[in-house]
């Protein structure tokens, strides 16, 4: 008698269902993830992007009692607890307070909800009994007015994306939000109404790698500390119509791929030491104050394939940027109204 066929399907079962291996999740977790599914409907035209789908359909217990395995569900491989939540673009329609069981997963370290209809709710204010966050990317998904302070108190918050709802930055203001959450790496506020200026002590968080702003009512003086911040990949400060500031002296060790001062009240000239930003990318000065002449140092930089000087900018040697002319990797230019 053969008995391989046998040792192939031991093999096949213990590959195939690797459930046995590790600890199933916590039942705790698995029916607070059940009820917070239940409390929203699936509907398609909750979510924009094409690649979109309801994720929480194949969360049901009867077919796999391990939440761990469940789609955009991700746990702990020591202590089967959840620890991620990736919702995004996953057709989910309906309202969401405090009371929700989402706050009863303690341990989740990251939490994507992007690209849903919370249908206008408040952002719930228990945000901070998840006190591991380190990840939130809230974008898209019609949260509307103020955004509560206690989003802030996950201490270890390295990301933040609340960009394009309804939202409200007032009371707290932006500097109070974010005043003690000096670890942050990226912070996406794009469309928060803000209405304040830019607190100068963001230029002393070091870990900063992008702060993208756009069209957030900001106003008053631009902290010229922020250009210098070694880390800083991403600044975009884009239709803030009444923000003004200067460009500093830029430093070699600057870190600069993405600068984007589109329809801002910066002024001044652009100064020669932006060849020093040899990783920048794309470059927009278009529709601002800045003027005086287009410094020749710009054609050193190589990388950049996107550049809009379309404003009051004097480009007297058009020699200076025959470079991105000629460059094959070239893929806009706004040199409009450049004289
Ligand atoms: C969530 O936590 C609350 C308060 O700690 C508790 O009363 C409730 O039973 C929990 N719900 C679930 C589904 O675990
Ligand atoms: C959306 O919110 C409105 C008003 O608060 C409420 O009447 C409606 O039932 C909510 N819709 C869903 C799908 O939760
Ligand atoms: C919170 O939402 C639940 C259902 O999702 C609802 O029954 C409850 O009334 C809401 N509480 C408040 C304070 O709005
Ligand atoms: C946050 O979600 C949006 C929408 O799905 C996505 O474009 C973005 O990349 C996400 N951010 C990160 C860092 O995953
Ligand atoms: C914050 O991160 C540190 C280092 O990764 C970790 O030791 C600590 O437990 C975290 N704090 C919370 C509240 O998760
Ligand atoms: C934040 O979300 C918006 C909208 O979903 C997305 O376009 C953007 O790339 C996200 N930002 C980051 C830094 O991931
Ligand atoms: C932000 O709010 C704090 C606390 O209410 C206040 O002290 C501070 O002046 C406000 N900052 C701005 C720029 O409005
Ligand atoms: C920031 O943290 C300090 C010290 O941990 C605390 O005293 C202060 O109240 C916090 N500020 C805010 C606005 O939370
Ligand atoms: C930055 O930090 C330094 C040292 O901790 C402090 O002296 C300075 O006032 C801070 N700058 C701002 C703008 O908060
Ligand atoms: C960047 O360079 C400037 C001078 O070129 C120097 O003063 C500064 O300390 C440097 N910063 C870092 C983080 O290396």
């Amino acid at each position: 008698m053969d008995f391989l066929p046998l040792r192939h399907l031991l093999l096949l079962i213990i590959t195939c269902f690797p459930p046995f291996l590790q600890p199933l999740c916590h039942d705790d977790d698995s029916i607070a993830l059940l009820e917070f599914k239940n409390s929203f409907n699936i509907a398609k035209f909750a979510s924009a992007n094409p690649f979109a789908y309801p994720k929480v359909s194949s969360w049901r217990l009867e077919e796999n009692r391990d939440c761990c395995s469940w789609d955009g569900v991700e746990c702990d491989t020591d202590t089967g607890r959840v620890v991620a939540l990736d919702l995004s673009s996953s057709f989910l329609r309906g309202s969401m307070n405090s009371t929700s069981t989402l706050f009863n997963l303690s341990q989740l370290q990251r939490l994507n909800f992007a690209d849903n209809n919370f249908n206008f709710s408040q952002i719930p204010s228990a945000m901070n009994h998840l006190s591991r966050l380190t990840y939130l990317n809230l974008s898209a998904s019609y949260f509307y007015c103020q955004v509560p302070f206690e989003i802030s108190q996950p201490s270890n918050l390295s990301f933040l994306n609340l960009s394009c709802n309804d939202l409200v930055l007032k009371s707290p203001n932006l500097s109070s939000l974010v005043r003690n959450i000096s670890n942050l790496k990226e912070l996406h506020l794009s469309y928060v109404d803000i209405s304040s200026g830019v607190p100068s002590f963001l230029a002393n968080f070091s870990s900063l790698t992008s702060l993208l702003l756009d069209g957030c009512s900001l106003h008053g003086e631009f902290p010229n500390g922020i250009f210098l911040l070694p880390n800083l990949q991403v600044l975009d400060l884009q239709n803030n119509p009444h923000l003004m500031g200067y460009l500093p002296e830029f430093q070699s060790n600057s870190s600069f791929e993405v600068l984007l001062l589109h329809n801002t009240i910066f002024s001044g000239k652009i100064p020669s030491s932006i060849e020093n930003l040899h990783f920048l990318v794309q470059l927009d000065f278009g529709v601002c104050r800045l003027s005086g002449l287009v410094p020749s140092s710009l054609g050193k930089l190589t990388r950049l394939t996107s550049l809009d000087l379309s404003g009051k900018i004097i480009l007297r040697e058009m020699n200076s940027l025959l470079f991105f002319k000629t460059s094959p990797s070239s893929s806009s230019y706004g040199l409009k109204n450049v004289s």
